[in-house]
């Protein structure tokens, strides 16, 4: 599986992104619709991108009973996406029914990947606000371990847990990572964040950059820089 760059297109709607998207020219970057574009733009949008060449993670980061989410899959799998997410803290039997729900779609399989912590929440927080004793690197693997048990090809995570999670289910099993900052940047509301080559050399599969890329003055060098940084 090829390392690559993935933006997040966090936009209002289709035509800032579409406007957006254009100044690649010829390019055509990995790109990830979260819900504020979803939700404005709705399906469409996905397949405006597909048909436009582009690879697309859905992230939408699913999260109800188990046959809630596996019927949603199927409709989010009928897309063509790419790739799409759940939250892995919805147990592995909500996990399987996930990966039930996208083989139900039938066509080719998108990689179908949890969330363990998300990487803005910190280990303070998590331990007084969501009552897990556990450290936040302990509770990443288990919520690991639980993505691989229920058959899903990899996390997304903050990249310096990669390491972590690769020793923990395997190097095959994949890390997509958030969080990712050029040095010296802004951390934003983002807290577990390092940068595109020290994401590499932690072995991250994807990085997911979103602000440090939408965000620049010149979108298109700094998507290059994180691409010669880290593919
Ligand atoms: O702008 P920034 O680079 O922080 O964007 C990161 C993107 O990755 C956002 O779209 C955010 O929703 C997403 N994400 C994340 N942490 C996760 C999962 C997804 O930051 N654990």
């Amino acid at each position: 599986m090829g390392k690559d760059v993935i933006i997040a297109c966090d936009f209002k709607g289709k035509d800032e992104t579409l406007r957006f998207l254009e100044r690649f020219g010829s390019f055509r970057p990995y790109v990830k619709i979260g819900m504020e574009l979803f939700y404005a733009a709705g399906p469409d949008i996905v397949l405006c991108l597909k048909e436009r060449g582009h690879k697309v993670f859905l992230d939408l980061k699913l999260h109800d009973i188990p046959n809630t989410v596996k019927k949603a899959m199927t409709v989010l799998a009928g897309l063509g996406a790419d790739m799409l997410n759940v939250h892995a803290s919805g147990t592995i039997a909500m996990m399987e029914a996930a990966r039930d729900g996208v083989l139900a779609a039938g066509g080719i399989s998108p990689l179908l990947i949890a969330v363990t912590q998300l990487t803005s929440t910190s280990e303070e927080r998590m331990q007084n606000e969501l009552l897990i004793s556990a450290s936040l690197d302990e509770t990443v693997i288990k919520y690991a371990k639980n993505t691989k048990t229920a058959g899903l090809d990899g996390v997304v995570c903050s990249p310096l847990e990669s390491g972590l999670i690769h020793s923990a289910c395997g190097n095959d099993f994949l890390t997509v990572t958030p969080g990712i900052r050029f040095s010296g940047g802004a951390a934003s509301d983002q807290v577990r964040i390092t940068t595109p080559a020290d994401a590499k050399s932690r072995g991250s599969d994807f990085i997911v950059v979103g602000r440090p890329i939408t965000e620049a003055p010149d979108p298109v060098l700094a998507w290059e820089i994180c691409v010669s940084d880290f593919v």
